[in-house]
């Protein structure tokens, strides 16, 4: 079976075309939107109050909807847009758990959901996000289908023959074939597990998703549950020709995470290793562990392929929401910084701009539209960091340089990347007098500029700089002041704060910036 997987591999890899859409490497530079197509924006007169996530049933959103309303996503900053899965998804009643108004319960993959249009409206979106310069990523699942029962009708599916589904097991978790090869769900809504080592299946994949890519211009696609044998990813992303991102949902260890990127798996997966150690640094209440996120930087180093494609998150359809769990938008604040100014490609869940506050699936998924797409602080924050970003990414010393930790203390944390530093605390918007002191590798005397308050801090004697809470704890972005001509940022060649006088300080603090902002 190996053996004929790898010649299937080695026949794709010769005859492969190029790429017609994004690479691994056109997307390092990219921040993505992540949408639920059903949650995101309703058509033209339909109710706005008839939205109950706890319902579990479909509320109206479409793909021309989401089309209609891309200025939201974009004036943020976005370049790119991860869409739920648009395959055709089980069709009977609802079950217990409700209607795949998610998309994630597959039914014939070679359908589209007409619950969320027509063949062409999903064009239509793909058409107007590479107009306005954006890249379309979409959902798909290739581990499973959705079924009512453990011995399904499987004329219903896109693979029609038992041979090519494993036979229905509950899954052990401590052994990887059994993650392999029995069923997620459970007898309620069993997910029937495909046989990806089954060439027919190998082969029928790599047709179908080469075909998706092609007719819809689909530049990324995100994998949704990686319990799928190795040795198919890397022939079925060589059959999309686009970038792979997969979902290894769990932290521990990092390494099982790791293994999945690289030549022998995917390009990329999304960094929950990560994700639980910002959770263990930055929530409020919770352990306030900035170790775990300097530790965590340094595995990853040392262990994925790749880390400047990582997908960075503080939320998704499946954790709570940030605010749920931590309900001071400072740590919000702070550990968004994180995301986008560390390594790896920032991703950010409809909805956390506007502080939604839902639990678990599925109040985790509630409709963007009661917030009346608010410009709240947290909006301008990210579009400031997308801007900020977007501005770096085209210098790629910055992009292809990895992130340093230059001071991990109970308070916070500083990093450092190309010439940003990153200042983050987990104290919270109580004022405290409490600061983080930084050695910076800059001169005594360098002038940086905090992007987030345009103000000046000129560092100290021996590259020190010193960060104060004494207003609260803010995150502090700093870059030399000579690499922000051309970003539009803070006027480009900015005036000195007024009370400076040519003589350099010492330290200066986070108190003394919005003091003078
Ligand atoms: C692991 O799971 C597979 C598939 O269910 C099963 O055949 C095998 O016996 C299990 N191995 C152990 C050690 O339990
Ligand atoms: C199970 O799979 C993970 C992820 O690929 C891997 O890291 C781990 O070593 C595997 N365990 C065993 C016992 O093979
Ligand atoms: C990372 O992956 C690329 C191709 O995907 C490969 O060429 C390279 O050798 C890998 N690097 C490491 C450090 O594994
Ligand atoms: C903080 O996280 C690190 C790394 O994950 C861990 O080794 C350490 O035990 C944690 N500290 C506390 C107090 O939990
Ligand atoms: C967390 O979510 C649950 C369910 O959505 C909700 O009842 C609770 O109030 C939320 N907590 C906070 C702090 O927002
Ligand atoms: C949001 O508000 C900020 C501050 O007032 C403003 O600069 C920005 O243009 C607004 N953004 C949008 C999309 O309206
Ligand atoms: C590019 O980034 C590096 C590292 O941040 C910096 O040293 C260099 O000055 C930047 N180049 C330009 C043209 O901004
Ligand atoms: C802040 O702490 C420093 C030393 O830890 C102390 O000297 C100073 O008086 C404190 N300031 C206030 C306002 O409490
Ligand atoms: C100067 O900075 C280095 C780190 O860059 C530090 O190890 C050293 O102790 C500092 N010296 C003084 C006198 O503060
Ligand atoms: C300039 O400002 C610094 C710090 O506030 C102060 O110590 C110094 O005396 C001032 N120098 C002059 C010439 O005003």
């Amino acid at each position: 079976m190996t053996l004929l997987v790898l010649l299937i591999t080695f026949v794709f890899l010769a005859l492969a075309s190029p790429s017609l859409a994004a690479t691994a490497d056109q997307w390092r530079s990219r921040s993505i939107y992540q949408v639920i197509i059903d949650r995101y924006a309703l058509p033209q007169g339909a109710d706005p109050t008839k939205c109950d996530p706890a319902d579990r049933t479909w509320c109206g959103g479409t793909w021309n909807t989401l089309q209609e309303n891309l200025d939201y996503i974009q004036n943020a900053g976005f370049t790119a847009v991860w869409i739920s899965p648009v395959s055709q998804n089980y069709q009977g009643p609802t079950t217990p758990y409700g209607d795949p108004y998610h998309g994630y319960w597959i039914a014939d993959a070679t359908q589209l959901n007409d619950h969320f249009g027509t063949s062409d409206d999903l064009k239509a979106l793909s058409d107007e996000l590479h107009r306005r310069g954006m890249y379309l990523m979409v959902d798909v699942v290739v581990n499973d289908v959705m079924a009512t029962s453990t011995n399904p009708d499987l004329s219903t599916y896109m693979f029609k023959d038992s041979s090519q589904y494993h036979p229905y097991c509950v899954i052990g978790w401590n052994n990887n074939t059994s993650i392999e090869r029995c069923w997620l769900g459970d007898t309620v809504v069993p997910l029937p597990d495909i046989n990806t080592e089954d060439p027919t299946v190998v082969s029928g994949f790599g047709d179908w998703i080469e075909s998706l890519v092609k007719e819809y211009n689909i530049d990324g696609l995100r994998i949704d549950g990686m319990h799928v044998n190795m040795d198919f990813w890397p022939v079925f992303c060589e059959r999309a020709g686009v970038f792979c991102i997969g979902e290894v949902f769990g932290s521990d260890p990092v390494r099982a995470a790791a293994s999945f990127q690289g030549p022998n798996g995917l390009d990329s997966v999304l960094h929950y290793p990560m994700y639980y150690s910002l959770v263990d640094a930055f929530t409020i209440p919770g352990p306030l562990n900035t170790t775990a996120v300097s530790d965590m930087m340094a595995q990853s180093k040392a262990l994925f392929n790749d880390t400047g494609l990582l997908g960075n998150f503080l939320e998704n359809q499946d954790v709570p929401r940030w605010h749920n769990i931590s309900v001071d938008p400072q740590s919000l604040y702070n550990a968004m910084v994180f995301n986008f100014m560390s390594d790896g490609i920032p991703i950010v869940y409809y909805g956390q701009e506007q502080y939604s506050n839902g639990n678990a699936d599925p109040y985790n998924r509630a409709p963007l539209w009661p917030s009346d797409y608010a410009n709240t602080t947290a909006y301008q924050l990210i579009t400031t960091l997308n801007k900020f970003r977007n501005f770096l990414a085209q210098n790629s010393t910055w992009l292809y340089s990895s992130a340093n930790v230059l001071a991990t203390t109970e308070y916070g944390i500083a990093i450092m990347k190309g010439d940003v530093i990153s200042v983050l605390t987990n104290i919270g918007s109580p004022p405290q007098n409490v600061s983080v002191p930084v050695y910076t590798p800059f001169q005594t005397d360098t002038d940086l500029v905090n992007i987030l308050t345009c103000v000046h801090w000129v560092v100290g004697s021996n590259g020190t700089i010193e960060v104060e809470y004494t207003l609260g704890g803010q995150p502090v972005v700093l870059i030399p002041s000579s690499e922000l001509p051309g970003s539009g940022f803070c006027g480009d060649n900015i005036p000195l704060p007024h009370d400076w006088n040519g003589t350099s300080w010492t330290v200066l603090s986070a108190q003394r910036d919005i003091l003078l902002n």
